[in-house]
Protein backbone atom coordinates (compact mmCIF):
# COMPACT_ATOMS: atom_id res chain seq x y z
CA UNK A 1 0.00 0.00 0.00
CA UNK A 2 1.38 3.40 -0.75
CA UNK A 3 1.85 5.85 2.59
CA UNK A 4 0.29 9.40 2.23
CA UNK A 5 2.24 11.73 4.18
CA UNK A 6 0.07 14.38 6.26
CA UNK A 7 0.43 17.48 7.81
CA UNK A 8 -0.19 16.37 11.28
CA UNK A 9 -1.76 20.00 12.38
CA UNK A 10 -4.11 20.25 9.61
CA UNK A 11 -4.58 16.75 7.71
CA UNK A 12 -3.20 18.41 4.11
CA UNK A 13 -1.09 15.66 2.15
CA UNK A 14 2.50 16.53 1.93
CA UNK A 15 4.32 16.82 -1.32
CA UNK A 16 8.54 16.15 -0.92
CA UNK A 17 10.56 18.69 -2.62
CA UNK A 18 14.28 16.94 -1.87
CA UNK A 19 14.60 19.99 1.06
CA UNK A 20 11.73 18.87 3.29
CA UNK A 21 7.91 18.19 3.46
CA UNK A 22 5.32 21.31 1.83
CA UNK A 23 1.59 21.17 2.36
CA UNK A 24 -0.27 23.18 -0.08
CA UNK A 25 -0.72 25.89 2.56
CA UNK A 26 3.67 26.39 2.57
CA UNK A 27 3.49 24.74 5.88
CA UNK A 28 7.13 23.00 5.81
CA UNK A 29 9.08 20.55 7.61
CA UNK A 30 12.85 19.84 6.61
CA UNK A 31 14.76 17.05 5.91
CA UNK A 32 17.44 17.27 8.24
CA UNK A 33 20.69 14.04 8.65
CA UNK A 34 18.13 11.66 6.90
CA UNK A 35 14.98 12.51 9.22
CA UNK A 36 12.01 14.71 8.34
CA UNK A 37 11.25 16.64 11.39
CA UNK A 38 7.58 17.58 12.73
CA UNK A 39 9.29 18.35 16.40
CA UNK A 40 10.38 20.23 18.54
CA UNK A 41 14.15 18.91 19.72
CA UNK A 42 13.14 19.80 23.05
CA UNK A 43 10.67 16.79 24.34
CA UNK A 44 10.79 14.39 27.38
CA UNK A 45 12.28 12.04 24.86
CA UNK A 46 15.64 14.19 25.03
CA UNK A 47 17.19 11.39 27.07
CA UNK A 48 17.06 8.95 24.40
CA UNK A 49 18.36 11.31 21.61
CA UNK A 50 21.05 11.40 23.93
CA UNK A 51 21.52 8.09 24.51
CA UNK A 52 21.30 6.00 20.86
CA UNK A 53 23.57 8.88 19.45
CA UNK A 54 26.30 7.66 22.41
CA UNK A 55 25.29 4.25 21.99
CA UNK A 56 24.47 4.17 18.64
CA UNK A 57 26.11 0.90 17.34
CA UNK A 58 25.83 -1.49 20.97
CA UNK A 59 22.70 -3.68 19.81
CA UNK A 60 22.85 -3.74 16.12
CA UNK A 61 22.92 -7.22 15.12
CA UNK A 62 25.42 -5.77 12.31
CA UNK A 63 27.58 -4.23 14.66
CA UNK A 64 27.89 -6.96 17.04
CA UNK A 65 27.76 -10.29 14.74
CA UNK A 66 24.56 -11.50 16.73
CA UNK A 67 21.21 -12.63 15.51
CA UNK A 68 19.62 -11.58 18.74
CA UNK A 69 17.31 -8.36 17.32
CA UNK A 70 16.19 -10.43 14.14
CA UNK A 71 15.80 -13.56 16.92
CA UNK A 72 13.61 -11.24 18.81
CA UNK A 73 11.52 -9.31 16.04
CA UNK A 74 10.98 -12.76 14.17
CA UNK A 75 10.04 -14.32 17.48
CA UNK A 76 7.76 -11.72 18.44
CA UNK A 77 6.24 -10.73 15.16
CA UNK A 78 5.64 -14.47 14.12
CA UNK A 79 6.14 -13.20 10.45
CA UNK A 80 7.81 -15.10 7.72
CA UNK A 81 10.40 -12.86 5.79
CA UNK A 82 8.93 -12.52 2.56
CA UNK A 83 4.77 -11.93 4.40
CA UNK A 84 6.43 -8.30 4.31
CA UNK A 85 6.85 -8.31 0.24
CA UNK A 86 5.65 -4.69 -0.59
CA UNK A 87 4.30 -3.89 2.41
CA UNK A 88 3.77 -0.72 4.09
CA UNK A 89 5.26 -0.65 7.29
CA UNK A 90 4.96 1.41 10.51
CA UNK A 91 7.63 1.02 13.10
CA UNK A 92 7.20 4.03 15.93
CA UNK A 93 10.00 4.30 18.70
CA UNK A 94 12.71 3.45 16.63
CA UNK A 95 15.78 4.77 18.62
CA UNK A 96 19.23 3.86 17.03
CA UNK A 97 17.13 1.23 14.32
CA UNK A 98 18.14 -2.45 15.55
CA UNK A 99 15.01 -3.44 14.10
CA UNK A 100 15.11 -0.66 11.51
CA UNK A 101 18.09 -2.86 10.62
CA UNK A 102 16.28 -6.46 10.53
CA UNK A 103 13.38 -4.80 8.59
CA UNK A 104 15.67 -3.91 6.02
CA UNK A 105 18.13 -6.30 5.58
CA UNK A 106 15.70 -9.36 6.55
CA UNK A 107 12.17 -8.69 4.47
CA UNK A 108 11.08 -6.55 1.16
CA UNK A 109 9.02 -3.95 3.41
CA UNK A 110 8.93 -0.12 2.53
CA UNK A 111 9.81 0.98 6.19
CA UNK A 112 8.25 4.50 7.71
CA UNK A 113 10.14 4.66 10.59
CA UNK A 114 9.65 7.32 13.46
CA UNK A 115 11.05 8.65 16.68
CA UNK A 116 10.03 11.50 18.92
CA UNK A 117 14.02 12.35 19.72
CA UNK A 118 16.81 12.59 17.76
CA UNK A 119 18.30 9.39 17.95
CA UNK A 120 16.19 9.33 14.12
CA UNK A 121 19.89 10.26 13.36
CA UNK A 122 21.65 7.16 15.04
CA UNK A 123 18.93 5.29 12.91
CA UNK A 124 20.34 7.12 9.95
CA UNK A 125 23.74 6.89 10.41
CA UNK A 126 23.15 3.22 11.07
CA UNK A 127 20.76 2.01 8.11
CA UNK A 128 20.89 4.85 5.65
CA UNK A 129 20.56 6.01 3.16
CA UNK A 130 18.10 3.01 1.86
CA UNK A 131 16.04 2.86 -0.50
CA UNK A 132 13.20 1.23 1.59
CA UNK A 133 13.91 3.59 4.85
CA UNK A 134 11.45 6.81 5.28
CA UNK A 135 12.63 8.58 8.52
CA UNK A 136 10.44 10.81 10.75
CA UNK A 137 11.23 13.02 13.95
CA UNK A 138 7.32 12.98 15.43
CA UNK A 139 5.52 12.46 18.35
CA UNK A 140 3.26 8.89 18.26
CA UNK A 141 0.57 11.44 19.33
CA UNK A 142 0.64 13.55 16.40
CA UNK A 143 1.98 11.04 13.47
CA UNK A 144 2.10 12.69 10.04
CA UNK A 145 0.54 10.17 8.10
CA UNK A 146 -3.11 9.79 7.00
CA UNK A 147 -5.66 7.58 8.90
CA UNK A 148 -5.64 3.36 7.50
CA UNK A 149 -2.51 3.81 5.84
CA UNK A 150 -0.27 1.22 6.71
CA UNK A 151 -0.39 -2.35 6.53
CA UNK A 152 0.79 -3.32 9.47
CA UNK A 153 2.75 -1.50 12.33
CA UNK A 154 5.51 -2.36 14.88
CA UNK A 155 5.77 -0.26 18.32
CA UNK A 156 8.74 -2.01 20.74
CA UNK A 157 10.28 -1.39 23.91
CA UNK A 158 7.99 2.11 23.79
CA UNK A 159 4.79 2.23 25.09
CA UNK A 160 5.87 2.49 28.60
CA UNK A 161 7.80 5.46 27.96
CA UNK A 162 4.93 7.11 26.64
CA UNK A 163 2.70 9.71 28.66
CA UNK A 164 -0.65 7.60 27.88
CA UNK A 165 -0.03 4.17 26.96
CA UNK A 166 -3.84 3.50 25.87
CA UNK A 167 -4.27 6.52 23.84
CA UNK A 168 -0.59 5.59 21.86
CA UNK A 169 -2.24 2.31 21.12
CA UNK A 170 -4.96 3.85 19.95
CA UNK A 171 -2.94 6.64 17.67
CA UNK A 172 -1.48 3.64 16.29
CA UNK A 173 -4.50 1.57 15.60
CA UNK A 174 -5.45 4.59 13.28
CA UNK A 175 -2.63 4.66 11.12
CA UNK A 176 -3.34 0.92 9.88
CA UNK A 177 -5.63 -0.02 7.65
CA UNK A 178 -8.61 -2.31 7.73
CA UNK A 179 -7.22 -6.16 7.95
CA UNK A 180 -3.95 -4.54 9.09
CA UNK A 181 -1.81 -5.56 12.06
CA UNK A 182 -0.56 -3.97 15.04
CA UNK A 183 2.38 -5.52 17.15
CA UNK A 184 3.37 -4.01 20.19
CA UNK A 185 5.60 -5.04 23.01
CA UNK A 186 6.56 -3.30 26.45
CA UNK A 187 8.24 -3.88 30.06
CA UNK A 188 5.54 -6.28 32.03
CA UNK A 189 3.84 -5.20 35.15
CA UNK A 190 3.76 -8.71 37.19
CA UNK A 191 2.67 -7.63 40.24
CA UNK A 192 3.97 -5.58 43.19
CA UNK A 193 7.39 -6.80 43.17
CA UNK A 194 7.51 -4.93 39.44
CA UNK A 195 8.09 -2.07 41.12
CA UNK A 196 9.82 -3.27 44.29
CA UNK A 197 13.19 -2.39 42.67
CA UNK A 198 16.11 0.38 43.20
CA UNK A 199 14.79 1.86 39.62
CA UNK A 200 11.73 2.85 40.54
CA UNK A 201 13.29 4.66 43.93
CA UNK A 202 16.30 6.16 42.20
CA UNK A 203 14.54 7.44 39.12
CA UNK A 204 12.64 9.95 40.64
CA UNK A 205 15.88 11.88 41.31
CA UNK A 206 18.23 10.45 38.43
CA UNK A 207 15.33 11.70 35.57
CA UNK A 208 15.83 15.29 36.32
CA UNK A 209 19.62 14.88 36.01
CA UNK A 210 21.52 16.42 33.45
CA UNK A 211 21.95 13.18 31.03
CA UNK A 212 26.25 13.72 31.31
CA UNK A 213 25.89 13.57 34.77
CA UNK A 214 23.95 10.41 35.08
CA UNK A 215 26.04 9.00 32.55
CA UNK A 216 29.16 9.89 34.24
CA UNK A 217 28.06 8.18 37.78
CA UNK A 218 27.06 5.40 36.17
CA UNK A 219 30.42 5.26 34.08
CA UNK A 220 32.24 5.08 36.97
CA UNK A 221 30.31 2.98 39.31
CA UNK A 222 29.37 0.20 36.74
CA UNK A 223 32.70 -2.02 37.48
CA UNK A 224 31.98 -2.53 41.67
CA UNK A 225 28.38 -2.82 40.51
CA UNK A 226 29.00 -5.82 37.71
CA UNK A 227 31.15 -7.47 40.29
CA UNK A 228 28.50 -7.55 42.78
CA UNK A 229 25.77 -8.43 40.92
CA UNK A 230 27.68 -11.22 39.27
CA UNK A 231 28.89 -12.64 42.73
CA UNK A 232 25.18 -12.41 43.95
CA UNK A 233 23.75 -14.21 40.69
CA UNK A 234 26.40 -16.99 41.20
CA UNK A 235 25.35 -17.53 44.84
CA UNK A 236 21.41 -17.87 43.16
CA UNK A 237 20.30 -14.13 44.59
CA UNK A 238 20.32 -12.79 41.48
CA UNK A 239 16.12 -12.10 41.82
CA UNK A 240 16.65 -11.40 45.59
CA UNK A 241 19.13 -8.82 45.92
CA UNK A 242 20.38 -7.58 42.63
CA UNK A 243 16.98 -5.65 42.20
CA UNK A 244 17.75 -3.26 45.15
CA UNK A 245 21.59 -2.28 43.02
CA UNK A 246 21.22 0.29 40.89
CA UNK A 247 21.99 -1.63 37.43
CA UNK A 248 20.44 -3.36 35.07
CA UNK A 249 19.75 -7.16 35.06
CA UNK A 250 22.93 -8.56 33.62
CA UNK A 251 22.20 -12.09 34.47
CA UNK A 252 18.75 -12.48 33.08
CA UNK A 253 18.22 -9.67 29.85
CA UNK A 254 21.89 -10.01 28.09
CA UNK A 255 22.51 -12.13 25.38
CA UNK A 256 25.10 -14.94 25.44
CA UNK A 257 28.38 -14.34 24.19
CA UNK A 258 29.59 -10.88 24.88
CA UNK A 259 33.18 -9.57 25.90
CA UNK A 260 34.03 -8.06 29.25
CA UNK A 261 34.29 -4.90 27.10
CA UNK A 262 31.04 -5.24 25.26
CA UNK A 263 29.39 -6.50 28.65
CA UNK A 264 30.19 -3.26 30.53
CA UNK A 265 29.09 -1.20 27.20
CA UNK A 266 25.56 -2.80 27.51
CA UNK A 267 25.74 -2.72 31.17
CA UNK A 268 26.12 1.13 31.15
CA UNK A 269 23.78 1.76 28.26
CA UNK A 270 20.96 -0.66 30.07
CA UNK A 271 21.16 1.24 33.10
CA UNK A 272 21.36 4.89 31.52
CA UNK A 273 18.14 3.81 29.68
CA UNK A 274 16.79 2.10 33.16
CA UNK A 275 17.37 5.66 35.02
CA UNK A 276 17.15 8.53 32.94
CA UNK A 277 12.72 8.36 30.63
CA UNK A 278 10.84 10.41 32.12
CA UNK A 279 8.35 7.54 31.85
CA UNK A 280 8.55 4.23 32.84
CA UNK A 281 5.32 2.32 33.06
CA UNK A 282 5.15 -0.71 32.83
CA UNK A 283 1.66 -2.05 31.50
CA UNK A 284 -0.08 -5.24 32.57
CA UNK A 285 -0.43 -8.11 29.94
CA UNK A 286 -3.78 -8.47 29.84
CA UNK A 287 -4.70 -4.37 30.27
CA UNK A 288 -3.18 -3.82 27.30
CA UNK A 289 -5.18 -7.14 25.78
CA UNK A 290 -8.18 -5.21 27.33
CA UNK A 291 -6.99 -1.95 25.59
CA UNK A 292 -6.96 -3.99 21.64
CA UNK A 293 -10.30 -5.18 22.25
CA UNK A 294 -12.23 -2.04 23.21
CA UNK A 295 -10.51 0.25 20.75
CA UNK A 296 -12.09 -2.35 17.73
CA UNK A 297 -8.89 -4.71 17.06
CA UNK A 298 -9.30 -8.50 16.63
CA UNK A 299 -7.57 -11.59 16.55
CA UNK A 300 -5.81 -10.34 19.39
CA UNK A 301 -3.49 -12.24 21.38
CA UNK A 302 -1.65 -11.45 24.15
CA UNK A 303 1.25 -13.28 25.48
CA UNK A 304 4.78 -13.40 26.63
CA UNK A 305 7.75 -14.53 25.22
CA UNK A 306 10.48 -16.02 26.28
CA UNK A 307 14.56 -15.08 25.56
CA UNK A 308 16.66 -16.39 27.87
CA UNK A 309 15.81 -16.15 31.72
CA UNK A 310 13.92 -13.01 30.46
CA UNK A 311 10.76 -12.51 28.82
CA UNK A 312 8.40 -9.96 26.87
CA UNK A 313 5.21 -8.88 26.90
CA UNK A 314 3.56 -8.86 23.73
CA UNK A 315 0.07 -8.27 22.03
CA UNK A 316 -0.99 -8.06 18.59
CA UNK A 317 -4.48 -7.64 16.99
CA UNK A 318 -5.94 -7.03 13.63
CA UNK A 319 -7.49 -3.85 12.80
CA UNK A 320 -11.61 -4.83 11.46
C1 LIG B 1 13.67 2.12 24.91
S1 LIG B 1 13.72 2.95 23.38
C2 LIG B 1 13.39 1.59 22.26
C3 LIG B 1 14.04 1.80 20.92
C4 LIG B 1 13.93 0.59 19.96
N1 LIG B 1 12.55 0.28 19.63
C5 LIG B 1 14.63 -0.61 20.54
O1 LIG B 1 13.95 -1.53 21.00
O2 LIG B 1 15.88 -0.59 20.58
C6 LIG B 1 12.19 3.84 23.33
C7 LIG B 1 12.12 4.81 22.16
O3 LIG B 1 10.78 5.34 22.10
C8 LIG B 1 10.86 6.70 21.72
N2 LIG B 1 9.63 7.40 22.14
C9 LIG B 1 9.23 7.67 23.41
N3 LIG B 1 8.09 8.40 23.38
C10 LIG B 1 7.76 8.57 22.07
C11 LIG B 1 6.70 9.26 21.41
N4 LIG B 1 5.77 9.96 22.08
N5 LIG B 1 6.65 9.21 20.06
C12 LIG B 1 7.61 8.52 19.35
N6 LIG B 1 8.66 7.90 19.94
C13 LIG B 1 8.73 7.92 21.28
C14 LIG B 1 12.12 7.20 22.43
O4 LIG B 1 12.63 8.38 21.88
C15 LIG B 1 13.05 6.00 22.32
O5 LIG B 1 13.93 6.09 21.23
Amino acid sequence: MSVSIINPKNGQAMTADGSGLRDSSGNFYPLVNGAYRFVDQNNYTENFGFQWKNFRKTQLDKFSDSTQSKDRFFAVTGWQDTELNGESLLEVGSGAGRFTQIVLDHTEAELHSVDYSDAVEANYENNGPHERLHLYQANIYELPFKEGTFDKAICFGVLQHTPDVKKSISCLIEKIASGGELIVDFYAYKGWWTKFNAKYIFRRYTRKMSQEDLLTKIKNNIGWMITITRFFSNIGLNKVVNRFIPICNIADTFPKGLSKDEIREWAILDTFDMYSPEYDQPQKLHTVEKWFLELGMQEVQAKYINFGKSSIAVVKGIKP
